[in-house]
């Protein structure tokens, strides 16, 4: 094996053009790590945000982009013993993914799903660990449940949708176009909304209320997502595309009994993340082997192609996963 390995690195902060083909030095799995030679990797908006400078890797993680993505592991690092040279794999990263190696803790590793490919396998841990951790163990979402989820287009929303619909919960889904809204009904969703045309939160309220709402908005959504919100309904935040500022009536959250919360992934505890992987290898896997739940997969790009990887998920008309192919 070479010591040096393809990659891809954010030369500066800036637009899609600042990441770069480098040659690096391939990692060495440290206490309780593998490493996994990558066959492709997938794309997600935090990637992005790094890129541009506002989302720091954690301490001890790669400088390069890439939260999640599958291959083979290559070599076992002391004190591992759930995985062998050759086992197929689909992990999330603390970083490192635009590579042709990444390492990872060994229980952020699940094995790829039965009958899935590769490419599809890449796409899973980013938006399944942070789909399931929010919605489900943070959420609580339970059968027969109201749920909204905002983007519903995206990684989040696909996945989102699909596994709220198999745990029986009655899901509603807001996208920028008709296009977008039809892939949300076509997944599961009982009710798509345009928010370019329609106001989401009178069509919720006219249906009793949320009683989860999966929210990347913020902005000028959080007054009207705490209105579109049933009486003891839940708030789960996981980004701000438009502003993490809002004037709020507090009285609200006292009155209708609300809860107001949030995640973001990356910094939470090694522990907190192998407990997510084995909920999602118990109660997910499962239903991803069976094709009941199916990663949604936009286009596919070269790793050297980063940039223009980059381009297409920041143009936002792309709908689900964008993936890096690595391999060959
Ligand atoms: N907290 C966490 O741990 C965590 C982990 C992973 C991802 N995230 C966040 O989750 C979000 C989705 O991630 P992703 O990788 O799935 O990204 P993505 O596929 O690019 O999704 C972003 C979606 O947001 C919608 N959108 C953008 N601006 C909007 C606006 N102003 N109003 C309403 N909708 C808007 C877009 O759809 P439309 O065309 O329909 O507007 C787009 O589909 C990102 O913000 C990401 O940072 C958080």
């Amino acid at each position: 094996m070479s010591k040096s390995m393809r990659a891809v690195e954010i030369s500066e902060p800036g637009g899609p053009e600042v990441l770069k083909p480098a040659e690096r030095m391939r990692p060495v799995p440290g206490h309780g790590q593998i490493l996994i030679e990558l066959a492709y990797a997938g794309v997600n908006r935090p990637d992005a945000l790094q890129r541009a400078g506002n989302y720091a890797p954690p301490p001890g993680a790669s400088d390069l982009p890439g939260l999640e993505g599958a291959g083979t592991v290559a070599e076992i690092g002391p004190g591992v013993t759930r995985w062998a040279v050759g086992d197929q794999v689909c992990a999330l990263l603390p970083g490192g993914g635009y590579a042709e190696y990444a390492v990872c803790h060994a229980d952020h590793a699940l094995p790829v799903p039965a009958g899935m490919d590769m490419k599809r396998a890449a796409c899973l841990p980013e938006t399944f660990f942070t789909v399931y951790s929010n919605v489900v163990m943070r959420g609580g979402l339970s059968a027969g449940e109201r749920f909204l989820v905002h983007g519903g287009s995206s990684g989040i929303g696909t996945t989102a949708i699909q596994i709220a619909r198999a745990l029986g919960a009655r899901v509603f889904a807001t996208a920028g176009s008709d296009e977008k809204c039809a892939a949300c009904i076509d997944l599961g969703a009982e009710r798509a909304i345009n928010y370019k045309t329609e106001d989401f939160a009178e069509i919720m309220k006219a249906e009793g209320g949320a009683n989860l709402i999966l929210d990347m908005v913020g902005g000028s959504y959080i007054a009207r997502n705490i209105k579109a919100l049933a009486d003891d309904g839940r708030l789960v935040q996981i980004a701000f595309l438009e502003s993490p500022k809002a004037d709020l009536n507090f009285a609200q959250i006292m009155v209708r009994r609300l809860t107001v919360t949030g995640s973001t992934l990356r910094p939470q505890s090694d522990l907190t993340k192998a407990r997510i992987a084995e909920a999602l290898r118990r109660e997910i896997w499962p239903m991803l082997a069976s094709g009941r739940i199916h990663p949604v997969m936009d286009e596919e790009f070269a790793l050297e192609d980063a940039a223009r990887a980059h381009a297409r998920m920041e143009s936002s008309t792309h709908i689900g996963k964008i993936v890096l192919r690595i391999a060959g």
